[in-house]
């Protein structure tokens, strides 16, 4: 079954989970299990326009998973700066803006000249956003965001009793974003691993049992047909919804 056009999720997060698995069902090293992943991001980003979400944020590299073994991690970044190489062109002719989150400054020389380079690239774009998570971790976001807004306060430009989230929230990473309406996580894992976890307040969730590598156009589909059966209701009862009165007027200050 197809989604229906109106109501389609303005941003969509995804934690991109099950390349290992996948490789070892099938006897493979965990990295060729990486490798068929980023193919599954190359169809994914088309797939996501093709729906009409506008915002897509794909959970690529977190800081836990520096701790991974050293040729593994290796292999991912070696990944990240081959998929940024050969997309790029791809983005700007599908005027995709390619924006980051995380540490991105920690991230090896090759793989950050490269992501530079396609956020400067792809800058002038409005209509479709890719959004890489990497080096990302919620707490570490928030830790970076409060020293920053202390910093503010301390030079005047904020004012302490004033913080709302509003003004707290322009120094996450996530200042330029909008908030995710729907994420999936794949491989049938039921827990966030420190990603977006102020940002989800209220996104609806969905856990898919595919393999991150298996996942397909159609899954993703699925994914947005059950998000549009599904009621937001932001704090409201259901019958003030049916009555006209809009939630995200009421959304946190
Ligand atoms: C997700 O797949 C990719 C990254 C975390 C970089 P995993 O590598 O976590 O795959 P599993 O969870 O071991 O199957
Ligand atoms: C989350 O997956 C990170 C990414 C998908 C990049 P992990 O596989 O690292 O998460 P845990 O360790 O299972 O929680
Ligand atoms: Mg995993």
């Amino acid at each position: 079954m197809q989604p229906t056009s109106a109501n389609i999720p303005n941003h969509v997060a995804i934690i991109m989970d099950g390349n290992g698995r996948w490789a070892k069902q099938r006897g493979l090293p965990r990295i060729e299990g990486h490798r068929r992943g980023v193919e599954t991001v190359r169809t994914i980003i088309d797939a996501a326009r093709d729906l009409g979400i506008r915002y897509l944020t794909l959970y690529a590299f977190s800081a836990e998973n520096w701790q991974r073994p050293p040729d593994e991690v290796s292999a991912l970044m070696g990944l990240l700066e081959y998929f940024l190489r050969r997309e790029t062109k791809v983005l700007v002719k599908n005027r995709v803006r390619l924006h980051v989150i995380g540490r991105s400054e920690e991230l090896p020389a090759g793989p950050r000249k490269e992501l530079q380079h396609a956020i400067a690239a792809t800058r002038h774009f409005t209509d479709w956003n890719l959004v890489l998570a990497l080096n990302y971790g919620s707490r570490t976001e928030l830790a970076d965001a409060a020293r920053a807004y202390a910093a503010a306060v301390a030079a005047g430009r904020e004012q302490l009793g004033e913080t709302t989230w509003t003004s707290f929230s322009r120094y996450l990473y996530t200042a330029a974003l909008p908030d995710p309406d729907l994420l999936i996580r794949t491989s049938g894992e039921t827990r966030l691993s420190n990603f977006l976890l102020i940002q989800c307040a209220y996104a609806e969730m969905i856990f898919s049992p595919v393999l991150w590598p298996d996942f397909a156009k159609a899954d993703l589909a699925a994914a947005v047909e059950e998000y549009q059966r599904r009621e937001r209701r932001f704090g409201l009862t259901g019958e003030q919804l049916k009555s006209g009165v809009n939630p995200r007027a009421a959304a946190t200050p």
